[in-house]
């Protein structure tokens, strides 16, 4: 149990919708529905909630439909908030405002370089002190060797191949500083090597649960909150003592998002929930 309460940032969905199509899960045709899309978000604020984390909304803006993805907004490293630089240019307007919400918290915001771009927390997270970082559909690989070098700590960056599976947070998610989830079939035969040589303890997730967006998981302590539909993998976590909390997503899923996506840590990306006290403390 880590002395500070887990702090989370989430963005309400009172803009949120399917306004262009961005990833294979978006279809402009298939719109969120807005109440479901609210009362899915506030089921998976008041989980965490539950948990002890205390959450921190981000005001929605109109206009930005997927705001609502904070693990996107940034990495946190410690007292560095390190902003995302998107691909498309219909998520480059959600940059001033995740921009200025660090800067209120006291974080030191610093940008990648112009021509790289870097998903935040959407492709890049610890699984103890290692950065593993996905790219290709989104972040540049330059960009994680940029991180890498700014924070300075190791990286490890993996070719995502399969654009369903766009962001490595889709497919890939640590559980503690020597153990993750992930689904093979999202990399390629030297990403799944590095997986297996860097992490001790690994679930891996059968195509038809990955589908359901299972990976997508916000783990706190001992209990991971995911997409529903994925059996399987609730059991293997109930093996390594892990509680789950499944949760129903299905709106945010069209947008080709899920739980972890919802969620930006920000007590530290690398801190989550497994360091007692913190590597970095909180701003
Ligand atoms: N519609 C959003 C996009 O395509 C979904 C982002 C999901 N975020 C994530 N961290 N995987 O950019």
């Amino acid at each position: 149990m880590t002395d500070a309460a887990p702090r989370i940032l989430m963005c309400p969905p009172d803009h949120f919708g399917i306004e262009y199509e961005i990833n294979p899960w978006m279809n402009v045709r298939q719109g969120a529905d807005p109440a479901r899309a609210s009362a899915q978000w506030l089921a998976l604020e008041a989980t965490l909630l539950d948990l002890g984390v205390e959450v921190d909304r981000l005001a929605p803006a109109p206009g930005l439909p997927d705001l609502v993805f904070t693990a996107n907004a940034g990495l946190v490293h410690r007292r560095t908030f390190i902003v995302s630089r998107f691909r498309f240019g219909v998520r480059q307007g959600e940059t001033p405002h995740f921009e200025a919400w660090a800067r209120g918290r006291g974080f030191e915001v610093v940008s990648p370089p112009e021509g790289m771009n870097f998903e935040g927390a959407g492709d890049a997270l610890f699984c103890g002190e290692t950065l593993f970082a996905g790219y290709r559909f989104r972040s540049d690989v330059r960009s994680h060797q940029w991180v890498g070098e700014r924070l300075g700590v190791e990286v490890l960056p993996m070719e995502l191949v399969d654009p369903r599976y766009y962001h490595l947070d889709t497919c890939f998610c640590p559980i503690a500083p020597d153990a993750a989830l992930y689904y093979p079939g999202a990399f390629d035969e030297y990403g799944r090597s590095v997986i297996r040589a860097r992490i001790p303890t690994l679930i891996e997730v059968r195509a038809e649960e990955a589908q359901s967006f299972s990976c997508n998981a916000v783990v706190v302590g001992r209990t991971v909150m995911l997409n529903r539909g994925a059996p399987r993998l609730a059991e293997d976590l109930e093996r390594l003592g892990y509680a789950t909390r499944p949760l129903d997503l299905s709106e945010f899923i069209k947008s080709g998002g899920s739980a972890k996506c919802l969620t930006l840590r920000i007590d530290g990306e690398e801190a989550a929930a497994w360091k007692a006290g913190g590597a970095g403390g909180s701003p």
